[in-house]
């Protein structure tokens, strides 16, 4: 949600920013603004409704000079996406800019206070109260700027990442977070703030991360200074980004999300990389090895997430019970934060995030510890704030994911969970150590088998024409493959905008069926596992009633040939490791019906890559 970055340096400010706006674009892009000292210390903004590339059109023939500014790109949560609305935000006198990614929950009684006092307001953002009210602490207090940020932030209720500037100082930005990112770079001789490291790694790979509460002065020419809310001094370890330039860009593909998709294989190999040996005899979890007792004696493991996180979550309820015989729950993290859920001592919350930033998943862990429950994650930004705030967990290591719908993220979801399941079931014994030498043989040929299916994506492509225009979809999988049909599901609805739903195959008659006739796709994950014959009876009921079947099937499936309207082979593998190849067509199948249908797949309406707000 919403992106940030500020440059202090010696070279002209706006390009970087501008540059790193469009690395920070995933996370927000309803419109996007910039603030700049310029030499003469005047202190100029522009913004505009749009996208990055809007803001570049906006300010020409304006002046953009100045080593110095800070640049949004914002995501909408108070207030409409309008060129008044976009940040950064003056104050009243217009001698402070500011940017923010966050909710300021208490912004309308202090807004009501700021008016009795005399300010008025442009904009309907929750932002612009706090700019003003750093500007009213800072004239009644006669105090500087930092001490102003320290004070206001003290009055507010919410979250919030901030980069403040001012008129007259060339020099300084002051930056702070609670509950939403922020990362300060440093440079040769120059000064970076960003939401996240995308913006920084073009200049440098040196950076320290702030935690909540805490502000930055970022000065020309020295090293931050930090300090809490409350006036504590702090200091971080500078740290190495692990994110390299090629990453972050589309190394010639049309989408980040076909990138993403294709990539697979070698992000599934990076993810197993260092855990399974090269024998594929062993897995080595160190988040496992060093909590095995924690594991073993697991009354219940608890899984937290939201959306395609949430759907990895439920692979492992099947993962966890079927390898290791440990109860599991599989829960919404916005749901589970507020319904005042049981938890023990004794059980494992495993909270999967592919960010890390989730609001509601950092709050659903913050309850879990609270009640004295071990919590474990899984995430992918390194650094991020749920490895920080979790005891214990297992990075996936498949680089930067910027296609906003959430793809080599997921598979390495399910492998880490893959892993974890075969540690844990081992060090159990509740599966034999044949059947765990054969797993995990299995698990190691993955890579190749997603290969094999990435190698020919014509045939979905072409097969994605047929569907383009449909207004619904229906997505049917049963056991292991009942998360990957909502997965796919998802996947549809959030690029191509089509309705869809993804269902337990055997649930369509209690209900869903009565929306099939002859218009209605249903995609029917159909592999040839436990549950075939059980799946073969799901769609001739479906197809009873003229619906169009779309089977995901093994290779060499002869009998689902004649049975379903189109097909989509997989090799074949292990009922348990099937999700891993199973998602992949229908990773491809909803991209390819978003480009047919002209969607900006990357940047879909309405979404952003990272939740911050709850
Ligand atoms: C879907 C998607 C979202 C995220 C969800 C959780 O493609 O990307 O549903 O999975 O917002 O985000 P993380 O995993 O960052 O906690």
């Amino acid at each position: 949600m919403c992106g940030i970055v500020g440059y202090i340096g010696k070279q002209e400010a706006f390009p970087i920013l501008i540059k790193g706006l469009h690395r920070l674009e995933y996370r927000g892009y309803d419109s996007a603004g910039v603030a700049l000292v310029n030499d003469n210390k005047e202190l100029n903004v522009y913004k505009t409704k749009g996208r990055v590339a809007d803001l570049e059109e906006f300010v020409k023939n304006k002046d953009i000079s100045g080593t110095i500014g800070i640049a949004h790109t914002r995501w909408a949560t108070h207030g409409e996406p309008n060129n008044v609305n976009a940040h950064p935000h003056y104050s009243q006198s217009e001698n402070l800019a500011l940017i923010h990614n966050g909710i300021i929950e208490n912004y309308s009684t202090i807004k009501e206070e700021l008016i009795n006092k005399g300010y008025s307001f442009q904009s309907d953002t929750d932002t612009e109260v706090l700019v003003q009210l750093i500007e009213y602490i800072k004239e009644t207090n006669k105090t500087d700027l930092f001490t102003a940020v320290q004070l206001a932030l003290g009055e507010i209720v919410g979250a919030y990442a901030i980069a403040v500037l001012e008129k007259g100082n060339t020099d300084t930005i002051i930056a702070a977070r609670k509950s939403s990112p922020l990362v300060i770079g440093i440079g040769e001789d120059e000064l970076f703030v960003a939401s996240d490291a995308s913006p920084i790694v073009d200049y440098t790979n040196k950076v320290l991360y702030l935690d909540d509460e805490e502000i930055a002065i970022v000065k020309r020419g020295e090293e931050p200074i930090i300090r809490t809310i409350g006036n504590v001094k702090k200091s971080h370890k500078i740290v190495e980004l692990e994110v390299n330039l090629s990453q972050l860009e589309k190394g010639g593909y049309p989408h980040f999300m076909l990138k993403e998709i294709i990539e697979q294989p070698r992000t599934l190999k990076d993810c197993m990389s260092g855990r399974i040996n090269i024998s594929c005899d062993n897995v080595v979890l160190s988040g496992i090895l060093d909590n095995k007792e924690k594991f073993m004696n697991a009354r219940r493991i608890i899984i937290l997430g939201c959306g395609t996180s949430w759907h990895a979550g439920l692979i492992g309820e099947y993962l966890f019970e079927d390898i290791c015989r440990i109860p599991v729950e599989v829960e919404y993290s916005s749901e589970f934060r507020y319904r005042h859920p049981v938890i023990y001592k004794d059980d494992i919350v495993i909270a999967i995030s592919q960010s890390g930033e989730t609001a509601d998943t950092l709050a659903a862990i913050e309850l879990a510890k609270e009640a004295g429950a071990f919590v474990f994650g899984i995430c992918n930004v390194v650094g991020s704030s749920i490895p920080r705030n979790t005891h214990s967990g297992a990075y996936t290591h498949v680089g930067p994911e910027i296609g906003v719908a959430s793809t080599k993220a997921f598979t390495a979801q399910v492998m880490v969970l893959n892993m974890m399941a075969l540690a844990i079931g081992r060090a159990k014994g509740s599966i034999t150590e044949d059947r765990f030498q054969h797993l995990i043989k299995e698990l190691g040929r993955i890579p190749e088998k997603v290969e094999h299916i990435l190698k020919d994506t014509s045939k979905i492509e072409n097969l994605s024409k047929i569907f383009t225009y449909a207004h619904n979809f229906i997505y049917l999988g049963r056991g292991y493959n009942c998360p990957v049909a909502m997965e796919g599901a998802l996947k549809l609805k959030e690029i191509s905008y089509i309705h869809a739903e993804g269902y337990p195959a055997a649930e369509m008659k209690h209900g869903p069926i009565a929306l099939i006739d002859n218009e209605m796709p249903v995609v029917v994950i159909a592999t040839h596992n436990s549950m075939y014959e059980k799946i073969i009876s799901n769609i001739q009921e479906i197809k009873a009633r003229n619906g169009k079947v779309i089977a995901v099937v093994t290779e060499n499936d002869c009998k689902m040939c004649n049975i379903a309207d189109q097909i989509i082979e997989v090799p074949a593998s292990e009922e348990c490791l099937e999700p891993l190849l199973t998602i992949i067509p229908l990773q491809l199948l909803s991209y390819y019906i978003a480009v047919n249908k002209g969607r900006d797949v990357d940047m879909p309406r309405n979404l952003a890559k990272s939740v911050t707000v709850e």
